[in-house]
């Protein structure tokens, strides 16, 4: 059978070198052989103290970025969440079947209230409508970074639940991380993973960075006072995040980085880590700026008709399945 693939992004801006590497790369390379569905998850992205106006530009900056780095709409679906009631349909009634418990349970329901984000219904049911996104199209196939993986357990799970009390209704979907760079971590604190919410600019590369301030970044990442470059994540994480980093943009395998760079030095090691993501990322931003909003925003509603399309055919399925529904 054919794989079909989905995934979906927050429209929170900060689009940074760990969301490229862990999963915005595979998604393009995915195209050429699979079935492609990407969401821009802007309902997600309500469950955090938000401003609409803010929210509203986020959704095309980020579909401009994707654009920008090979999601082709001829080849993939593309279109923003709100734009399929299903989505919110399906995570109610999976929401029906989901123990509180497991939600109390998730990492990333857990720092974000520890970090003091206001706890809200929408942050604790955030993977109940992960699960619907990707269940809504029957996908198998999940291209996500590391910290994605208990959602896609949730989801599995649910997916489970709901076959054992209707019928065989959904496959059960696998998470794709990628083998290094799964969990780029942070610039500043390489035992933190990058993220778009670091108030510390310093602490990520975003993809729409100048060349010179991506080697800024890279020039001043946090590292140790032993001067061999060696990959080790506990005695050190800053280098071994850099080799990693590395060798997600060359494809070359860490030992050979290692063998190459392990005496010359942490500046000049630095300044080959800067070269070669710059190399990767600059037509990124290229891409990016020569993309209109106007024509952005027709790929999106051309994208959320299809997809609106699609997802009621399944969705009637799920509803008929369940007991309730149209007429
Ligand atoms: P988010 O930033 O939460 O919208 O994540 C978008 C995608 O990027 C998800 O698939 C995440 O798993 C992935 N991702 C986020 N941060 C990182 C990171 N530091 N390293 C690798 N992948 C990441
Ligand atoms: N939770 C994901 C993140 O923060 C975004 C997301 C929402 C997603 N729905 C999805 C990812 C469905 C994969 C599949 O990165």
């Amino acid at each position: 059978m054919q794989h079909r693939i989905f995934s979906g992004v927050q429209p929170t801006g900060n689009i940074h070198i760990g969301n490229y590497l862990g999963a915005f790369r595979n998604w393009a390379r995915l195209q050429d052989d699979y079935d492609t569905i990407y969401c821009i998850v802007d309902l997600h992205a309500m469950t955090v103290d938000y401003d609409p106006v803010a929210l509203e530009k986020a959704r095309v900056d980020t579909a401009k970025i994707l654009l920008a780095l090979g999601v082709d709409p001829d080849r993939s679906l593309l279109y923003t969440q709100s734009q399929v009631p299903g989505h919110a349909e399906l995570a109610w009634i999976l929401g029906t079947m989901t123990p509180m418990g497991v939600l109390g349970r998730m990492t990333q329901f857990k720092e974000k209230t520890a970090a003091g984000v206001a706890s809200n219904l929408g942050l604790y049911s955030y993977p109940v409508l992960m699960a619907a996104d990707i269940l809504l199209y029957r996908a198998d196939l999940v291209p996500v970074g590391d910290d994605q993986r208990q959602h896609i357990e949730v989801t599995r799970d649910l997916a489970e639940r709901f076959n054992n009390r209707f019928g065989d209704v959904f496959p059960i979907p696998e998470a794709y991380v990628p083998e290094t760079s799964a969990r780029v971590m942070s610039l500043t604190d390489p035992t933190a993973k990058m993220s778009k919410s670091d108030p510390q600019m310093k602490s990520r590369i975003s993809l729409l960075d100048e060349p010179d301030m991506i080697r800024k970044r890279i020039r001043s990442a946090v590292t140790d006072s032993d001067p061999q470059v060696r990959y080790d994540t506990a005695a050190k994480p800053g280098i071994s995040n850099l080799l990693e980093i590395m060798s997600a943009c060359t494809g070359e395998p860490i030992e050979s980085l290692v063998d190459e760079y392990a005496s010359g030095g942490y500046g000049t090691f630095k300044d080959a880590v800067a070269d070669v993501v710059i190399a990767e990322i600059a037509p990124v931003r290229e891409r990016f700026e020569a993309l209109e909003n106007g024509d952005v925003r027709e790929v999106l509603r051309v994208g959320g008709v299809r997809a609106n399309e699609m997802a009621g055919t399944y969705q009637s399925e799920v509803l008929r399945a369940v007991g309730v529904g149209a007429f």
